[in-house]
């Protein structure tokens, strides 16, 4: 893959106004616009963030802009006039989609288009032509594919080169990276990380007593209450141990994890306002974690210290 990506990505599902509760256009533009003034070169969106919202902010803010960085965005997943969301890779909408998701981007190819999710009722070879076709067209550069199972994403790499995926992968979750680290070597597929600051659990702000309005996706996710809760705060406690004998902040510590393993492309983090772009752009560059460090953050990650209690 020709192209050298920031290390970390910017997420933009946190400007869709549907799941992190709300962020102001004005607001969303300033933040993506520092993001590029502090190096940040990648942005990930979906045409289902904020039914389109998420692509025309993006695509608002960028403006001129367009020729500095890379635009990543996905298709497959529906969002229906009554709200309730469906799976769609079929070709006929995907040849739709893509020329919504360009007017919205307001540009007119996409570097990075992947399918949103498998979509079970669709002929793999259908998506797979459609995608071959938009990149033979011009409209995309590079394709990818996100909660794919190994089994399908095998299946599609044979129809396809898969140029990226994309998996949650932090360092409290590396289930995902675990699994499929040998298939995307194997078959030269890049790895874009999301979720890297799992949900804002290693922005080093959240504690037991952070609570969550019912607008934000993390008042209904398990890792957020109960027992879970507890298992991950303890970990981050663990994790802030290894950052301050590093004399780093957790986020960086953080971000170098995720850049420290084969195969990654950029760790995605979802930012809501230019002041958290700035904490995380102008903390220490990356560096690469060493073997030590590493076994610590595998040994954090893989006990579930559900025993525990706070
Ligand atoms: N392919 C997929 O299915 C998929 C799934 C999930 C995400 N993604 C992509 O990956 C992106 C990032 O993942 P994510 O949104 O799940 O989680 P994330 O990036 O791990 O966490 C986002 C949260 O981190 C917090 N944060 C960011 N900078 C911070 C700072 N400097 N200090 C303290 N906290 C900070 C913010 O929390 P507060 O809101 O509390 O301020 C923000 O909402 C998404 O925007 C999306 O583009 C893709």
């Amino acid at each position: 893959m020709n192209i050298k990506c920031s290390k970390i990505g910017y997420g933009c599902w946190q400007i869709a106004n549907e799941r992190w509760g709300y962020i102001s256009e004005k607001t969303a533009m300033r933040s993506i616009n520092t993001a590029i003034d502090y190096g940040i070169n990648i942005f990930d969106t979906a045409d289902a963030y904020g039914a389109g919202y998420s692509e025309k902010i993006l695509g608002r803010s960028i403006g001129s802009r367009r020729n500095e960085i890379y635009l990543s965005t996905k298709v497959g997943r529906v969002v229906q006039s009554d709200g309730t969301r469906t799976i769609n890779c079929s070709k006929g909408y995907i040849f739709k989609a893509i020329d919504s998701s360009l007017k919205r981007l307001s540009t007119d190819f996409i570097d990075f288009y992947q399918l949103h999710a498998y979509d079970p009722n669709t002929k793999l070879e259908d998506t797979a032509s459609a995608l071959l076709t938009l990149k033979k067209n011009g409209k995309i550069r590079y394709i990818g594919c996100s909660n794919f199972s190994i089994d399908k994403f095998l299946e599609l790499s044979k129809m396809i080169h898969i140029d990226f995926i994309q998996i949650e992968f932090n360092a409290l979750e590396i289930e995902d990276y675990k699994r499929c680290i040998n298939v995307c070597e194997q078959n030269g597929t890049l790895i874009m990380a999301h979720s890297a600051l799992c949900r804002g659990l290693l922005g080093g702000k959240i504690n037991k007593d952070t609570s969550f309005s019912d607008k934000d996706i993390r008042s209904t996710d398990e890792r957020f209450y109960g027992e879970k809760y507890n298992s991950y705060l303890r970990k981050v406690k663990l994790l802030n141990k290894i950052a301050k004998k590093l004399d780093i902040s957790l986020k960086r510590l953080s971000i170098n994890f995720v850049n420290s393993h084969s195969q990654v492309l950029t760790a995605l983090i979802g930012m809501r306002n230019p002041s958290q772009v700035k904490e995380n752009c102008i903390d220490k560059k990356h560096f690469q974690l060493n073997e030590k460090v590493f076994k610590q953050i595998y040994e954090i990650a893989e006990n579930n210290f559900m025993e525990i209690k706070q």
